[in-house]
Formats: C-alpha cells, structure tokens, sequence
C-alpha cells in the first residue's frame, strides 16, 4: 500500500478526538496502515506536538490503553504531528507545504496526502481553495485525496454550489463524501443479501411485495446538541444522507460489478425514479413532529424547545415519516414507508419488507395472523442480523396457522471481528476505494427528493408540526400515511426477535 499523511483539518475538534484517531489506531493496531504513515493536525488552536498527542491520544477517553502494548502506543504517538495555522489565510497554506515536504522525508511518505475536513462546514469551500493556491491539490508528484464530512450542504442550492466550488480545486474522484452509514456492515450487507443469494432477489419487486417499512429510532433526546440539530431536524440530519443511502442499496437494479462506479451509477439511477413528493402534497405524505417534556420513571425529561440552544417556539421536527413510491418497473405501486426520530423508546434501524398474501387464502378461517406474516426483517443497529417471518402448521388437528421466524444474527460469526464505520471508511480512502463514499451527483439527487418538502415547511407555517411525548413511537397521527393500505408499524426493541411486546426506556 502507498505511504500517506493524513491530514485532519479541525485536528482539536470533538471528530478528530473520538472518531478519526481512535479508528486511525485501531487500524495500526491491527497492521491495516501502510508501513510509511502518519497524521498531521491542523487547526487553529496552538498545540506542541506533544500537547496534541497527549490530548487526542494519551488522554483520550475515547482509546483503550490501560491494557495495550506501550512501545505500540508510543510508535502510534510519534507519529501524530500537529500546526497551528489560520485555518481561512490561505498564505497560511505555505507553512501547511512546507510541514508536509518536512513529513515526507521523515516517514518516506512520497507527497501522498488525504486531506480530512472536520471543519464547520463554511470551511468546507475555503480549505480546498487555499490547498489549491499552493498546489497542494495536484495529484501530480504523489496522490491528493479530500474528505468531507456531512452535512454536504444545506438543501439543494447550497449542495450544488459547494459541490461546484469542490470541483474548481478537485476532481470527483479526488473527493470522499463520507456517510458513517455507509460504513456499517450492515448497510453494506444489503448489497450482499441481494445479490449473492438466489432466494431473495427474485422476489425483490412489486410482484412480490406488499410494501417496505425502515424504523430508525433514537432514544437519546437533542441533548447539548440543540445548536446545531435546530437549523437542522431529522429530514436534514437523517434522511436526506443516511436514510437516502439505505434506500439506494435496498432498492437499487443490480450493478454490472461490485466496484466504485458501477455501484454508484445504479445507486444514482434509484434516487432519480423517487416520484417526487409536490410541495402542495407534503401533508398528506410527510408527517413531522417534536419530543415533548415528559416523566420517565422519577426523571422529568426537558421537551425538546426546553433544550439548550433550541428557541422556545422552534417549529423545527425531531420526528419524521413519509411515504413515497419509486417510479420504475422494479417498484411500481409499492409503497415505502420511513420514519427517523429522537426521543423514540428505544435505539433501533431495520428494514422490514412485508411480502404479498400468497394469491389464494386456504386456511383463512383458521389463521391467527393477519397479514404480515410473511417478513424479512434487515436489522441495520443494533442486533445485527436477519428474521424470516412465516406461517407454521400447529400440531394437531385442523390447518391452524402460527406465525414463526428464522433468525440470524451477526454475534454468531464469533471469530470475526466487526470494523467500526469509521475504520473501514478510513481504510477505504486510504486504499483509494470510494465504493462506500457518496458521489455528489447523488447527494444532489436525495437533496432534490427533499427540496420540496423543505420549501412546503418553511412556505406553508400551517402545515402541523405534531407533539409527541419522550419515549413514545412519534405523533399518533402517523397512521394517516397508511390509511388506505393495510400496514402497520413494527415497532422493534433492541434485539431483533422481540417486538412490540414491551418498551423500553
Ligand atoms: C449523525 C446525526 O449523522 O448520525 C446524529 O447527526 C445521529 O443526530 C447519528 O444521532 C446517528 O448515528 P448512529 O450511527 O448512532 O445511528
């Protein structure tokens, strides 16, 4: 593998600090790196190297060194460097040149360099502009990569145009969107589930299946991060990247291979057949709602316009579910149902396809189950695995019908061990595989599907935004997305098997 400097922009931040160095290590740990390696920070505090190391490394709360081998440790520390610069000048570029130059002849790393933006965003244009006034995005001499971080901008306009001024100082494939979601196993696993198997494919269209439902639940409330989430909400924060992304892999045409670009083109080609949802139809498809103040055992839990940083009549949603269509010959009529939200009962994501009634109902008078017996359930969090859900005979006389589920789960593949989202994303970048990175053409697509969602909320103020108390499943009023069709939510727990039959706090 080539040797690379990381370079993490935004080094002293809360990212770098519990993510990027704790997976960084975890991949040196287990010998992922290449041989010549190594990290510089950049931000603007001022940090020795040693003060940096001793705050993103040694005092980290975020790595486990009570038990590990000390002269590993201190080979992984001396590799981190850091420079103070203001982030903004790009004359401060020269010093981030001349470090680097520095750097390649210590650890022979050749001027192969990934440039991480952990930045607020408004820096998201101006870095690669200043690396650029320096030449530093030329992948002439060795080779540039640049990471960015969501949110990759903040509706339609603001994607395109950050998307454009990216592509001024690099070329696409220079650029590693990430989204952590797309680094879970599990969302990666979808492709598998599909397409190496022979039994499941066949039956993923409208021909065969009812509907599709994906839950993800969060218990956390807003908490300390109410700043940031108001100018955001769950449409922003969860679907338009990370639901978007789960969406493309469970219902994207098979690509032509499993690589980067045949992969991502048939991606693309999904979130353009979403039917649209009109700005005049938003009600009847989406349903938005807010965490209200509620008691939980002996704790009074702060609604979520009590949170720090949110104002006291925020209309901005911490629930969201809607219902779309897919307009193509896979998905004709089949209806998608997606819910996201905070403060939920428990913390949970799962797909769950509901299968047609077979054609003919024979034992309809002695059935207990209505109509969901036939299920695949996709745990994407936690509990990872899989649950077939079915009709059995019970013994006896008579035809009467149980519902019964064939399981799987990931725990049972003990001698494996599970790379972090971030473990895997990092060594991808550094392997220059962008597979699991999202291109810009199909963030701007999922930002299009939700433009005019957005524009109806800020448009129409009588559109509801609808209360719902800490540690419920969201609004009642949910049910109108489905009225017409017989569906109704799983509503899981935390291990696959389970649901419904209690809540959990
Ligand atoms: C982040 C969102 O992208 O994903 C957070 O900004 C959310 O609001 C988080 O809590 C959820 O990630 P995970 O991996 O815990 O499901």
């Amino acid at each position: 593998m080539d040797g690379v400097i990381f370079v993490i922009f935004g080094a002293s931040g809360d990212l770098a600090v519990r993510k990027l160095i704790p997976a960084l290590y975890e991949l040196y740990l287990g010998k992922y790196l290449p041989e010549n390696f190594a990290v510089l920070g950049v931000s603007r505090s001022d940090y020795s190297d040693e003060a940096f190391q001793k705050k993103v490394f040694y005092d980290s709360e975020f790595i486990d060194l009570k038990d590990g081998d000390a002269e590993r440790q201190k080979a992984f520390a001396q590799r981190l460097s850091y420079l103070a610069i203001q982030t903004a000048v790009s004359e401060d570029y020269a010093k981030v040149k001349s470090k680097l130059a520095e750097m390649d002849e210590v650890y022979k790393t050749e001027s192969n360099y990934i440039f991480y933006l952990s930045t607020p965003p408004f820096l998201y244009p101006i870095i690669p502009s200043c690396l650029a006034a320096h030449g530093l995005n030329q992948s002439n001499q060795g080779w540039r990569r640049l990471v960015i971080e969501k949110p990759f901008g903040y509706d339609l306009q603001t994607a395109v145009a950050l998307n454009h001024s990216l592509r001024q100082y690099f070329s696409e494939d220079q650029i590693y969107r990430i989204d952590h979601y797309l680094g879970k196993e599990t969302v990666q696993n979808l492709l598998v589930t599909r397409f190496a198997n022979g039994i499941f494919e066949p039956l993923w269209n409208r021909n065969y299946i009812q509907h599709v439902q994906i839950t993800n639940a969060e218990n956390l409330t807003v908490g300390s991060r109410g700043g940031y989430y108001d100018k955001s909400g769950a449409l922003r924060d969860m679907f338009q990247n990370h639901l978007m992304q789960i969406i493309a892999h469970l219902t994207m045409e098979p690509p032509i291979a499993a690589n980067a670009s045949a992969i991502r083109n048939e991606k693309l080609k999904v979130l353009q057949s979403i039917r649209p949802i009109k700005e005049e139809d938003v009600p009847q498809f989406v349903i938005r709602g807010q965490y209200t103040g509620s008691i939980i055992g002996e704790h009074q839990i702060n609604g979520y316009r009590e949170e720090e940083g949110v104002p006291h009549d925020s209309r901005t949603e911490t629930y969201v579910a809607l219902k779309f269509f897919i307009d193509n010959w896979r998905w004709a009529g089949v209806p998608f149902y997606v819910r996201s939200g905070k403060a939920l009962p428990t913390k949970v994501t799962e797909v769950v396809i509901t299968f047609k009634d077979p054609p003919h109902t024979l034992f309809r008078q002695e059935k207990t189950m209505q109509n969901d017996n036939n299920q695949l359930i996709i745990r994407i969090q936690p509990d990872e695995g899989l649950l077939l859900k079915f009709g059995m005979k019970i013994p006896g006389s008579g035809f009467k019908v149980k519902d019964v589920g064939m399981d799987f789960h990931y725990t049972d593949l003990t001698d494996t061990e599970v790379p972090t989202a971030y473990e895997r994303l990092l060594l991808d970048v550094i392997k220059g595989d962008a597979t699991l990175y999202a291109r810009g053409d199909s963030v701007e697509e999922a930002w299009r599907f939700v433009a005019p969602i957005l524009d109806a909320w800020q448009n129409k103020p009588d559109i509801k935004v609808y209360g719902y108390p800490v540690g419920s499943w969201g609004p009642m009023v949910v049910s109108k997305l489905s009225s017409s069709e017989r569906m109704t939510w799983r509503n899981p727990c935390s291990e696959l098997t389970t649901n419904g039959s209690f809540i959990e706090l």
